[in-house]
């Protein structure tokens, strides 16, 4: 039997990259999925590859920066599907005009990451939970990063954000444990997706000649591929991972064991 038949999952940030992967292996596995985006092109493509294999999720166009627009995406998914049993609090920005120190980051760059990375997992979770008790159970995921546990130069609000991320984890896991309501992160290595081609397009004029160099300082010799942050979120959210909560999983081919970016 498919380990999501029944299940009702949120992806924010699900059009592109991660979120695309979560949410089409979420469909896969059986769930009715909301697939929530700002880039309406990337979402309504997925719903349309997900109809063409019987899987079942909608697309709704919102920025998630906007409390009413994390709102709408809740009511919508609870009109649509009749309740929400997981959020994948996913979606996350690293905008090439924000690789400076903090003296030359802009308060404009610094709200803008702060707002996408951070704040929207608040709205999301405080509009998401009410729907999620109802069912007696339930899970949040939320994407960190590497970056959430050691550092690198000149990316001040990136990390603050993950690093946040990881802290207001561990939070909500305490004062949602006894409903059942776990609690979790994921922190990805370098991942095939567009936020890192666009990383990668700054400091290489080749970008595959990039990706190659910074696979080669992950211990397994190459950068992820977005199917394996889904995997994991997946094993996370199931009934597999049934006495995890407040934790994060390193999914980054070793990069963490090494104990420092470099070398
Ligand atoms: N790719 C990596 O190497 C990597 C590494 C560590 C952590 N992460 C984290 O993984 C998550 C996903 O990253 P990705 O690489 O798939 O990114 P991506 O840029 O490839 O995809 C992000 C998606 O979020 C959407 N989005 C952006 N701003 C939005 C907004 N305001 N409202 C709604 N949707 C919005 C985009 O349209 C896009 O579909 C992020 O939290 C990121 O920080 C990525």
């Amino acid at each position: 039997m498919k380990s999501f038949k029944n299940k009702v999952v949120i992806v924010t940030g699900g059009g592109l990259g991660i979120g695309q992967a979560t949410s089409h292996a979420f469909a896969l596995e059986g769930a009715s999925v909301c697939i929530a985006d700002i880039n309406e092109q990337a979402g309504e493509n997925l719903v349309e590859k997900i109809k063409q294999f019987g899987g079942r999720s909608i697309f709704v166009k919102s920025d998630v920066t906007k409390g009413k627009d994390c709102k709408k995406i809740v009511d919508e998914t609870v009109k649509e599907f009749g309740g929400i049993d997981v959020l994948i609090n996913n979606v996350g920005i690293q905008p090439l005009n924000s690789y400076k120190n903090i003296e030359d980051t802009t308060e404009e760059i610094w709200d803008s990451i702060i707002n996408v990375n951070l704040k929207s997992y608040f709205f999301m979770s405080k509009y998401s939970i009410p729907h999620i008790r109802n069912r007696g159970k339930g899970v949040i995921v939320n994407t960190a990063s590497v970056q959430g546990l050691q550092s690198d130069k000149l990316v001040p609000a990136y990390a603050a954000s993950k690093g946040a991320v990881l802290s207001l984890t561990r939070q909500m896991s305490l004062d949602y444990a006894k409903e059942n309501i776990r609690v979790v992160a994921v922190c990805p290595g370098s991942i095939d997706t567009p936020l890192l081609k666009d990383a990668v397009s700054l400091s290489f004029d080749k970008v595959d000649e990039g990706i190659d160099e910074i696979g080669n300082k992950h211990p397994l010799g190459r950068i992820g591929d977005p199917s394996e942050i889904a995997n994991v979120i997946l094993f996370l959210s199931s009934e597999k991972a049934s006495f995890i909560t407040g934790e994060y999983i390193c999914v980054d081919g070793g990069l963490m064991a090494k104990g420092a970016w470099g070398g």
